[in-house]
């Protein structure tokens, strides 16, 4: 089966402000690909083209063969989780049923066994019995990241698209580590494939495979962390000043501000 997720010349305008401007990508199977990019980019935009949350009007986004608009809602929503930046709830319900919330594109009951790893492998098991809205906007994180796995999880594993805008964005140093050495782990065993939008330059250097730089709408740089993250791209495009050295155990870079 071809997995791969193509996009092709995506734009999308909002009255007079072009917000994706021209964007062609492929994200491979078994990869995981961060975007990023400063303030106001357009990664949460692109994130929702690419998920089908936003109709494409100018240009194609195609799974395997198939443009998005042609997938089953619910075949869609077996293949593809989405974990959006800010997530309301109308209902104060608590952690064990957001996470079965994942489950309803499968049918209707509940796969208690399936609940419990997800909530074992985000670390919600401390959270079971709490009400969403009492927890803490990094438990909030923690409780959908379960229940985008849940959604994806098929046999022994989650299978097919997981995107993440900024699910680190609350997360302590622990469960920022702990959650980008899980989707790499399943990233790896090859039937996941991620695209995360991270605001952390340094996560995404050690964790991504590929990073795709997103300014005023447009992909102005793509490749390894190793080309990516240089300090001439980074200064050029987040207008700060940095240097960029290697991790002292390993190659990649990591950047550092200027004081
Ligand atoms: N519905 C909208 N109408 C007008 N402007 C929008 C709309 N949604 C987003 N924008 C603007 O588009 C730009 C990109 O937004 P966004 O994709 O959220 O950026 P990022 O996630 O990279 O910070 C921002 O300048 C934002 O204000
Ligand atoms: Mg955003």
């Amino acid at each position: 089966m071809d997995n791969r997720l193509t996009a092709e010349r995506l734009r999308l305008d909002r009255g007079k402000r072009r917000l994706i401007d021209d964007v062609s990508l492929t994200l491979d199977a078994g990869e995981m690909v961060a975007l990023i990019g400063p303030n106001g980019a357009g990664k949460s935009t692109l994130l929702r083209l690419l998920t089908g949350y936003l109709p494409v009007r100018f240009g194609e986004c195609r799974i395997g063969e198939l443009p998005l608009d042609r997938w089953s809602p619910e075949t869609l929503s077996r293949r593809r989780a989405v974990m959006l930046q800010h997530t309301q709830l109308r209902f104060d319900w608590q952690v064990e049923s957001i996470v079965a919330m994942g489950r309803a594109p499968w049918g209707k009951k509940q796969e208690q066994d399936i609940i419990q790893q997800v909530m074992a492998l985000t670390d919600c098991l401390p959270l079971a019995g709490r009400h969403y809205a009492t927890l803490s906007g990094g438990e909030q994180q923690r409780v959908q990241l379960a229940r985008s796995l849940a959604q994806l999880w098929q046999d022994d594993g989650p299978q097919g698209w997981l995107f993440l805008d900024e699910p680190t964005s609350a997360l302590d140093l622990y469960h920022q580590q702990q959650l980008l050495r899980l989707m790499k782990n399943l990233t790896q065993k090859g039937n996941l494939h991620v695209c995360v939008v991270l605001h952390d330059l340094n996560l995404a250097a050690l964790w991504a495979d590929r990073i795709l730089l997103l300014h005023q709408g447009k992909v102005v740089a793509q490749g390894t962390p190793e080309e990516v993250i240089v300090q001439p791209i980074i200064e050029k495009w987040y207008g700060a000043e940095v240097r960029v050295e290697s991790h002292p155990d390993r190659e990649t870079p990591q950047v550092f501000l200027m004081q």
